[in-house]
């Protein structure tokens, strides 16, 4: 499935407990999400990607008077347009070939709640016009269906594209754009809040290491860490410390391995190239992992470069469904692949049924 249903908010979801960080940037994102949060008013959030703009949408949920009701979440990029109507604002019996029963759309789940909109810059161009329409009446209709159905959903959406662009080469609707921006929240990268990171790291530590030994980072390691660009920000940090616990668990990580961590290919010895093998295999239980044969030097034997390429490009799809939570989808997004290649290669590797 290309989008995710999240279950009433947890009352212990409050906004310190999900927003990590003590730097201004910081500090007046919390101050903005707290304002804005109590009203109805649409917000779009923009940032980079792995910024954490899914987190303040779950954040701005958390601290309104919708926490108890629903919060949705919707990919508008990674939904075929054929598909996007529908799961959007439902449809009736028999509407289409394969509408083999009413279903309810993300807007009317989310009633009472809050619509998580994410990539809207992605939104073909006619969904655009039925989504203002929508926004402008709070009304849905069905596809196929005749009545309009009042929904009161609070909408937020988020896009790491510059949408500014979108809209000046009208692959955005500006009418569109005003009504989902009425409070407009925008996320520093990571590299611009270096005061973050040693106070992250503790977070995602804690998050981690329970059921591990506990991971130390030496000063200088903490130093590296945060003198790193983090071009992928919070999300790539976050992969970091969990190699990190997967690898070293209760050692001290020196800024030399830090180097390697970071380093999208880490040089790891056999046993631990095994370690995060199995961590991946628990991690995504339906991806079949096999452990790697161990790298190969090229001064003491000749490489098979077409082995070494599959492994990596294995290596790569296990870690972006694992990222993407077994959303096919969403991995073939990271990959910048179609998702009907992503499959192909799924099955080659022996990650999806034949
Ligand atoms: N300030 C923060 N405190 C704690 N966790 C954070 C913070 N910022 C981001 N994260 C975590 O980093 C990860 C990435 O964040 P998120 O998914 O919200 O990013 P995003 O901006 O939506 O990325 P993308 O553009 O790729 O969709 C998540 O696990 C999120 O919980
Ligand atoms: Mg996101």
């Amino acid at each position: 499935m290309s989008c995710i249903w999240a279950p009433p908010a947890d009352p212990a979801n409050t906004i310190e407990s999900l927003i990590i960080g003590v730097s201004p940037g910081i500090s007046e994102l919390k101050y903005l999400i707290r304002q804005v949060a109590p009203t109805n008013a649409s917000v779009i959030v923009t940032g980079p990607s792995g910024a954490g703009k899914e987190m303040v949408a779950r954040a701005i949920h958390a601290e309104s008077h919708r926490a108890a009701k629903s919060y949705v979440a919707v990919n508008c990029g990674a939904i075929p347009r054929e598909l996007l109507e529908s799961e959007l604002f439902g449809h009736e019996k028999g509407s289409f070939t394969g509408a083999v029963a009413q279903r309810k759309g993300r807007f009317e789940e989310a009633d009472g709640g809050t619509l998580f909109l994410d990539e809207i810059g992605d939104m073909p161009a006619d969904m655009q016009v039925k989504l203002l329409r929508v926004l402008e009446e709070r009304t849905v209709q069905r596809v196929g269906g005749r009545g309009e159905i009042g929904v009161d959903t609070r909408i937020i959406s988020a896009t790491h594209r510059d949408i500014d662009e979108a809209i000046e080469e009208q692959r955005f609707r500006e009418d569109l754009f005003y009504r989902l921006s009425v409070f407009p929240i925008d996320i520093l990268p990571l590299c611009d809040r270096r005061e973050d990171v040693p106070l992250l790291v503790r977070h995602f530590l804690r998050q981690m290491a329970d059921s591990k030994q506990v991971v130390r980072f030496s000063p200088a390691a903490i130093d590296k860490l945060a003198a790193h660009n983090w071009p992928g920000n919070v999300r790539e940090l976050r992969n970091v410390i969990e190699r990190a616990v997967i690898l070293y668990s209760g050692q001290t990580v020196s800024a030399e391995q830090i180097e390697l961590l970071i380093a999208r290919r880490p040089r790891m010895n056999r046993q631990e190239r095994e370690a995060v093998w199995q961590a991946s295999a628990e991690a995504a239980p339906s991806i079949a992992a096999e452990p790697a044969t161990p790298a190969v030097s090229m001064k003491d034997a000749p490489v098979d470069l077409r082995a070494m390429v599959a492994e990596m490009e294995r290596e790569q799809i296990v870690e972006a469904l694992r990222l993407g939570d077994g959303v096919v989808a969403e991995a073939a997004r990271m990959l910048s692949l179609q998702r009907t290649t992503l499959i192909e290669k799924m099955r080659k590797y022996g990650l999806a049924k034949a």
